[in-house]
């Protein structure tokens, strides 16, 4: 543990550290204006309501229910309907069905929906053409066409993501009254400045709350000790999820847990394990071994996404739904062996029948890709794709 992490927190305690994956504004004095105004916007989601989850995950964590998180890559401004709303909530609802049938367990359903907006990208820049832009960091930042004026990153942007996500979560919660599924909602706590302008202090307890979501995670490549995505996360009350990707090591992870629940808090932490089906096997057993060692408390959960993706021959960025699927089976037969439980399941999908990922029943060929290619990041899987999924970690929690 760095000694950073063991000082005082304060919302803004992050600031003094390195903060990986933040877009530069060219108009500083616009960003405090805008952090200072959404300051004092109402809160998205409640304390209790985070706390509720929490408790859920804690039930998770011993086995006793069981966790979905499902939604697009990266929401943007372009596809906000309600009919995509409705979609998508119908979608993971089903899914939650399905599983919760299967294995008998309740099943807490968590929608990256309502502030997914910010995106980690390789490189700081796209260069097309012998033209250098920055690179698209999410709708909540810069524009995804090729010019100047939309990739400038843009503070503004943050009011509009906010007024998507309260809309998208007003929603959701109506959905889940009439439909009698309560969804809660998830996404990577990446952009800081947003991040921090909806942390919200209840004046009973005094406890911090990031309400920005109910579920906030740390990406894979923010997540590296002395981080400041890590000194943000440690201070909130919210559950939270650590992506676990290849490079991740033991001794790291070890490292993480102490940082971000040094109490020990059961329903705190969840490990959401994205290594790609090649490796999974040769990657997971250690940093579970060394959990278990450790006596951390943690769901450990599968992300069997952001390790498949490939670049397709006619040029998109697409997962073959049988790499998806393999993960899966390698992940929880895995966790099993060790003496852990597969507990939960991360993905990225959307209500609308797209064409991003190949494979599975309908059989979406690379030539299909180009028919409906609509993600601003990453591949999802459409609706049959997602059931599909479904139905094989039904079988897998059944046995
Ligand atoms: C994501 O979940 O969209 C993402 C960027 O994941 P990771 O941090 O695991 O790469
Ligand atoms: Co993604």
């Amino acid at each position: 543990m760095g000694a950073a992490m063991s000082k005082a927190w304060s919302p803004d305690s992050w600031q003094s550290l390195e903060a990986r994956q933040q877009p530069d504004y060219p108009d500083p004095a616009a960003l405090t204006a805008a952090e200072s105004e959404l300051a004092s916007y109402p809160a998205l989601t409640s304390l209790s309501e985070a706390g509720r989850l929490k408790a859920q995950l804690a039930q998770a964590q011993a086995g006793r229910a069981f966790f979905v998180q499902g939604g697009d890559c990266a929401e943007s401004f372009a596809e906000f309907s309600p009919a995509n709303i409705d979609s998508s909530f119908r979608l993971i609802a089903a899914i939650a069905d399905t599983l919760g049938t299967a294995s008998g367990l309740p099943v807490i359903a968590s929608a990256r929906m309502a502030g997914q907006f910010a995106k980690p990208r390789s490189t700081g820049t796209e260069v097309k053409g012998g033209e250098s832009l920055p690179a698209y960091r999410g709708d909540i930042v810069n524009g995804i066409g090729f010019d100047p004026a939309s990739r400038a990153p843009d503070p503004a942007r943050m009011f509009r993501a906010y007024a998507q996500a309260y809309a998208t979560l007003s929603r959701l919660r109506t959905l889940a009254h009439d439909e009698g599924t309560a969804v809660y909602t998830c996404h990577e706590a990446l952009l800081l400045p947003y991040e921090q302008a909806l942390v919200r202090t209840d004046a009973e307890s005094g406890a911090a709350w990031g309400s920005s979501a109910h579920f906030l995670w740390i990406g894979d490549r923010t997540r590296f000790p002395g981080s400041a995505h890590v000194e943000f996360a440690r201070g909130l009350t919210n559950p939270l999820g650590i992506k676990c990707g290849p490079s991740l090591t033991p001794g790291v992870l070890l490292q993480l847990l102490e940082a971000l629940n040094p109490d020990r808090e059961a329903g705190r932490i969840t490990l959401i394990s994205r290594m790609g089906a090649g490796i999974v096997s040769n990657a997971l057993p250690p940093l579970i071994r060394a959990v278990e060692a450790s006596g951390h408390p943690v769901l450990w959960s599968c992300d069997p996404m952001h390790g498949n993706t490939v670049k397709s021959a006619n040029g998109y960025k697409t997962r073959p739904f049988e790499r998806i699927l393999d993960e899966v089976r390698s992940f929880c037969a895995i966790t099993r062996s060790e003496g852990a439980i597969p507990g939960g399941i991360h993905i990225e999908m959307t209500g609308q029948d797209v064409t991003e990922c190949t494979g599975g029943s309908a059989r979406v060929t690379e030539q299909d890709l180009g028919d409906r290619y609509h993600t601003h990041c990453d591949p999802r899987l459409n609706p049959a794709q997602a059931m599909e999924l479904a139905q094989l970690v039904a079988t897998l929690l059944a046995r």
